[in-house]
């Protein structure tokens, strides 16, 4: 089991900055990664603690309450009181704050738009901080951050300083073990009334938008196989997408009007299993997050699936889990995304088989990545596309445009596993 940052895994992936950052030029297309990064992006898989179910369906929970609903009041008195940041699978970004710049690894959430540090390394303040005189208090899962607000410049890589970025200093805060804060990629409504006094705090693309640093308000996300070798395997392109990334067109979606996935990067879609082409999602909302390690599914959508491929809920790991005789049989998840299919193969539905062991299961065993969401279709968000999904297609988030872009890549038909 992994019990600090020496024993987890990290994947060491990369950073492109935009090249077409500079302000009144044209879209430049990207071509290659930038050799020059500085913004250190890894996966780091903390396994250890809690299943992965469990923290995903806590987080799943926390974002259903956002509103209440009977279905948002059934989750929140079954949710288990667990550490909802820290588990699973995160991806860590080197961020400099201050000037000069002390650095810390956040977490870098598509589901969550504060910008903070000091859960772990202290916030050093410079002549660059300026104190805001405002509290500020965000909820995440079971954990939380409150603290005071700063307008500080923030570096992402020698091409992406932004200045008088608004940021917390957590004073206190729960949830986020070995990492110093979040890097928040949400949608800038969900900052609604997190520092008083005000509506919304300018998120980090905001500013990097306004500052004239990015031209458009996007970020892209490449990830490869947890199995996969490092070594320049996943890239996060803030600015713009990054066609060597991925394969034919990219298709968009707008953003789901179903509340409250319409909150966060939420899309309509279906999902339908094997030749038969049998029904498991129906058209419904839910959302793409990069802080829920599973493919989450509402729970008669889960049950349909697991009876249709024989699957069995195992108490060890919290997973699906099946047989060889099944697994042999089963077949692709295909899902219907702005009026495009993409096929989840046999072997992306698998969990890691390195990985078997650090979640309590059997090396010999074959488990699956879709988890139950924890609540019937309805509640809203009916769906979430965390990691397994996003190793396996590349993710564009457009605030400019109000749509989430989804494409297939070089990992989609992968067989490491
Ligand atoms: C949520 O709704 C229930 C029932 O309508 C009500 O009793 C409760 O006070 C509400 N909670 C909040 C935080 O609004
Ligand atoms: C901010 O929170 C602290 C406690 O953490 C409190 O003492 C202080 O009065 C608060 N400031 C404002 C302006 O509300
Ligand atoms: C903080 O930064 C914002 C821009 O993000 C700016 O509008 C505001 O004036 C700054 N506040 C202070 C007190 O410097
Ligand atoms: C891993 O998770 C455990 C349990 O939640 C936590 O105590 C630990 O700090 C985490 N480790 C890292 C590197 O985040
Ligand atoms: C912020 O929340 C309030 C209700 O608490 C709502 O009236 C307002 O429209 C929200 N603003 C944004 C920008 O979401
Ligand atoms: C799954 O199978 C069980 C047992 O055969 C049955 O009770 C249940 O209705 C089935 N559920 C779905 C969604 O097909
Ligand atoms: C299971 O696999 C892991 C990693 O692949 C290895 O470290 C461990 O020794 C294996 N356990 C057994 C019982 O073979």
């Amino acid at each position: 089991m992994f019990h600090d940052s020496s024993s987890a895994i990290f994947l060491t992936l990369a950073l492109t900055a935009a090249a077409a950052a500079a302000a009144a030029k044209p879209i430049i297309q990207i071509r290659e990664p930038n050799p020059t990064i500085d913004l250190n992006f890894a996966v780091r898989l903390n396994l250890s603690g809690v299943s992965l179910v469990a923290h995903d369906r806590a987080r799943a929970a926390a974002m259903i309450f956002s509103t209440n609903t009977s279905d948002a009041r059934k989750l929140r008195a079954r949710a288990p009181a667990i550490d909802a940041t820290n588990t699973g699978v995160t991806y860590v970004a080197s961020v400099g704050v201050g000037a000069p710049a002390t650095t810390y690894s956040l977490v870098v959430d598509t589901g969550s738009a504060n910008t903070w540090v000091g859960s772990g390394k202290a916030y050093a303040r410079t002549s660059s901080s300026v104190d805001l005189g405002k509290n500020i208090s965000v909820t995440y899962g079971s954990g939380y951050f409150e603290g005071k607000e700063y307008n500080d410049t923030v570096t992402l890589s020698p091409d992406l300083v932004i200045t008088q970025q608004s940021i917390g200093e957590a004073i206190k805060s729960s949830g986020f073990g070995a990492c110093d804060g979040i890097l928040g990629l949400g949608p800038v409504d969900l900052t609604n009334k997190t520092l008083e006094g005000r509506e919304t705090v300018p998120t980090v693309l905001n500013n990097l938008f306004t500052q004239n640093k990015i031209s458009k308000e996007v970020v892209s996300i490449s990830f490869a196989p947890t199995t996969k070798q490092p070594n320049m395997n996943g890239v996060l392109t803030i600015g713009d997408t990054d066609a060597t990334k991925f394969k034919g067109s990219l298709v968009y979606t707008p953003i789901t009007r179903t509340a409250p996935a319409n909150r966060y990067w939420g899309i309509d879609q279906s999902i339908v299993y094997g030749a038969h082409r049998t029904n498991v999602l129906r058209a419904t909302s839910g959302i793409v997050d990069t802080g829920s390690t599973l493919l989450l599914l509402a729970t008669d959508a889960f049950d349909v699936y697991r009876n249709t491929t024989g699957a069995v809920l195992d108490k060890a790991t919290g997973l699906l889990k099946i047989s060889n005789e099944d697994y042999a049989k089963l077949e692709s998840l295909y899902f219907s995304i702005g009026g495009r299919t993409f096929e989840m193969t046999k072997n992306a539905q698998t969990f890691p088989r390195a990985l078997n062991s650090y979640v309590g299961g059997d090396n010999n065993s074959i488990y699956l990545v879709a988890g139950d969401l924890g609540t019937d279709l309805g509640s809203g968000i009916d769906f979430i596309n965390g990691y397994a999904f996003l190793e396996r297609f590349y993710s564009v988030y457009d605030t400019t445009n109000q749509r989430v872009g989804i494409a297939t890549t070089e990992n989609t038909y992968s067989e490491l596993n």
